[in-house]
């Protein structure tokens, strides 16, 4: 990897524009999950430490180039303090008078948040002029939120074309851990993806059977593989005008020696309820009424197997419902045997993308993975193979 880290900075006394990702679950104005917070703090302790001024830089929602007073970063100001344990100044807006007035206070060492840069209209334009009015703030530009690097905007894209650019502690923990992931992973390699729906899953699917020895489908969407097949999944979720599209999958699987692991048993139920009454089935004694929720011991065994004759794991997705007992079981027990075999150190362990944190959070092993993403979208486009401009910005001004 060709980007330059914050090892290759003069800090001191420097205005350090760092773009962040603190587009973080929020109720009632209170944030709600800390991780992305968290995940921000190596950077900008770093920074401190070499005694540059932070400003902070970051989206929340999607206000589209207005002011949204409910979309304001202000209720971030609070619980990033306190992980800090440092006070962290806020400004109105992102750029212009106020902003730069609040850069300008700034000592050695001191934490700006500006205002979310989304209410700017050139934002998400990726407009050149808004790039320049951020960067007459900074003095260098880090760049720390993988988790919002599929998007070109100013600040995640056109910021590190005018400022000396460096990718952040974060960004790097995200970029070495997809690295070993898919990138020159140690082999055998599996992949493990699950979720609802093959439609929006495509583009992943077919580049990781380039690329994995094995793949196990789960969740909804491997009903559309095993209708595909022509097994009778009653009345389960199921794409069945993408048939065809996962017939190709499947040959497209083999042609490149990627042995695709489809459910061999499942766990059924009439009703998505906590505590429903549920079914171990084989596939060919699905009935009508049955939906199917979970994998079935079988399929759970079989991909332990493969996990214990693997070296790498990346997993996007869950096996089943895991927001509803008991059919998180596969999902939770497939979650705990990787996370043993990582911590043994048999298994580098990456998981990554919106719901698959959740479900590992339900699992309680988010820790004992080698590496938990904190990207939704930019983990999926990452492994549907494409190029983050993000990441794309930071490795061009290296070249
Ligand atoms: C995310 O939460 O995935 C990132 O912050 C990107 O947000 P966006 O989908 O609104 O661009």
């Amino acid at each position: 990897m060709t980007f330059k880290t914050l090892d290759d900075a003069d800090l001191a006394g420097k205005r350090a524009l760092v773009r962040v990702d603190f587009n973080v679950p929020m109720a009632d104005g209170r944030v709600t999950d800390d991780t992305r917070l968290r995940a921000a703090l190596p950077t900008i302790e770093k920074l401190r430490k070499g005694g540059a001024k932070v400003i902070l830089l970051a989206h929340f929602d999607r206000p589209k180039g207005k002011r949204v007073p409910e979309m304001s970063l202000k209720p971030v100001v609070e619980p990033l303090a306190k992980l800090l344990g440092a006070p962290v100044a806020f400004a109105d807006d992102s750029v212009g008078p106020t902003a730069k007035a609040a850069v300008d206070a700034l000592q050695p060492g001191d934490v700006l948040l500006l205002e979310n840069v989304r209410f700017e209209a050139g934002e998400e334009k990726n407009d050149p002029a808004l790039a320049q009015a951020l960067a007459a703030n900074g003095d260098l530009y880090v760049n720390d939120a993988f988790s919002a690097a599929h998007r070109a905007h100013a600040s995640t894209e056109g910021l590190a074309r005018v400022l000396p650019a460096y990718a952040g502690e974060q960004m790097r923990r995200e970029l070495q851990a997809l690295d070993a992931a898919l990138g020159a992973p140690k082999r055998p390699v599996l992949g493990i993806v699950g979720g609802s729906k093959v439609s929006t899953k495509l583009d992943l699917l077919n580049n990781l059977v380039g690329k994995l020895d094995r793949l196990a489908i789960g969740g909804g969407m491997a009903n559309t593989f095993l209708a595909a097949q022509g097994v009778d999944v009653g009345a389960s979720l199921c794409e069945h005008d993408l048939a065809d599209t996962a017939r190709q999958i499947m040959a497209t699987a083999k042609a490149k020696g990627c042995e695709l692991l489809l459910p061999v048993d499942v766990v059924v139920a009439e009703k998505v309820e906590p505590g429903a009454a549920s079914t171990v089935r084989d596939l060919d004694a699905i009935g009508a009424a049955d939906r199917i929720l979970d994998a079935g011991p079988k399929t759970l065994a079989r991909l332990i197997a493969a996990m214990d004759a693997s070296a790498t794991l990346v997993w996007n997705g869950p096996l089943g419902v895991f927001e509803v007992p008991p059919f998180d079981k596969a999902t939770v027990d497939a979650a705990n045997h990787a996370a043993q075999l990582a911590k043994a150190g048999k298994l580098v362990a990456v998981a990554g993308g919106g719901d698959t944190v959740a479900a590992l959070n339900v699992a309680g092993v988010t820790e004992d993975f080698t590496f938990v993403s904190t990207a939704g979208g930019a983990f999926l486009e990452w492994m549907e193979g494409k190029t983050l401009p993000g990441v794309a910005a930071l490795n061009e001004q290296v070249g």
